[in-house]
């Protein structure tokens, strides 16, 4: 259940000295939950530990973390999410009434290691659509998001995917960045489709991904990033 049927050979079984790349698993849901509200802080409703689980049960969708090994030890990172803002118990008072407090959540196995980036998508027919990606604010700007979707692009290929699409703000030039790195093209606006502030959505979507201009594209993406960030690579042990 929780290994992807290939498609990350190329970083599944890879552990680097400090990074490992790898299918969420139910103990890194609480750090998805808290890298979700850091990434999308105006964005509501955020996903809640039952929902998350229920998305890494759900055979269409595939979730992916990035985790650190010499990071904040899971115990600070439980604490800081035990700890309650305001915010946090306003979102407890909401939280009250929804079902599971009703009929009962159960309690998150504890963390093993420190989860610094997150990615999800789903896959529909021959179409992958990518619906979170997203890396811790300190962590920003070391490669961690490109590895995510290189290994969103790998899955999703080994899926049998065709092409992969996406919706991303307007305003949000880092991601696009990003996306049209790996050849994402803006293929239309959604209008008003974020409901915090009603934010246009682009819709990007690849090329065939079997194509020869976006394979011979995509690998040399690939070792440009192995190469540029040859530390997350390096392998040390092998599970
Ligand atoms: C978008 C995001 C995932 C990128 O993660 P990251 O780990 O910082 O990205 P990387 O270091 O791997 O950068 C990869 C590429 O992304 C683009 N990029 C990332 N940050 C950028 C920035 N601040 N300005 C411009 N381009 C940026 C660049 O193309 C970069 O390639 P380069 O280094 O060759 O210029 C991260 O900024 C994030 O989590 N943002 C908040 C959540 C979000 O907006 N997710 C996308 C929703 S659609």
């Amino acid at each position: 259940m929780l290994e992807f049927e290939g498609g990350l050979q190329s970083s599944k079984f890879r552990k680097s000295m400090d990074y490992i790349i790898r299918p969420m698993q139910d103990r890194d849901i609480l750090q998805a939950i808290e890298i979700d509200r850091e990434a999308f802080p105006t964005q509501w409703p955020h996903p809640t530990y039952s929902s998350l689980k229920q998305e890494l049960r759900n055979r269409l969708a595939r979730y992916i973390v990035v985790s650190g090994r010499n990071e904040t030890t899971p115990a600070a990172v439980e604490q800081r999410i035990g700890s309650k803002s305001l915010w946090q118990r306003l979102s407890q008072v909401r939280h009250f009434l929804d079902h599971d407090r009703f009929f009962g959540e159960e309690k998150p196995p504890p963390a093993k290691d420190y989860v610094i980036g997150v990615a999800g998508f789903w896959i529909m027919v021959d179409e992958a659509h990518i619906t979170t990606i997203a890396t811790r604010n300190a962590h920003r700007r070391q490669g961690i998001g490109e590895w995510l979707l290189i290994s969103v692009i790998d899955v999703a290929m080994h899926l049998s995917a065709r092409i992969i699409t996406l919706e991303v703000r307007l305003s949000n030039k880092q991601a696009q960045a990003l996306y049209q790195k790996y050849g994402f093209q803006k293929a239309g606006v959604r209008r008003s489709y974020y409901s915090d502030n009603g934010e246009d959505a682009l819709l990007m979507t690849t090329d065939t991904m079997t194509s020869a201009s976006f394979q011979s594209h995509f690998q040399q993406l690939k070792q440009e990033h192995q190469q540029r960030w040859r530390a997350l690579y390096e392998v040390s042990e092998v599970t």
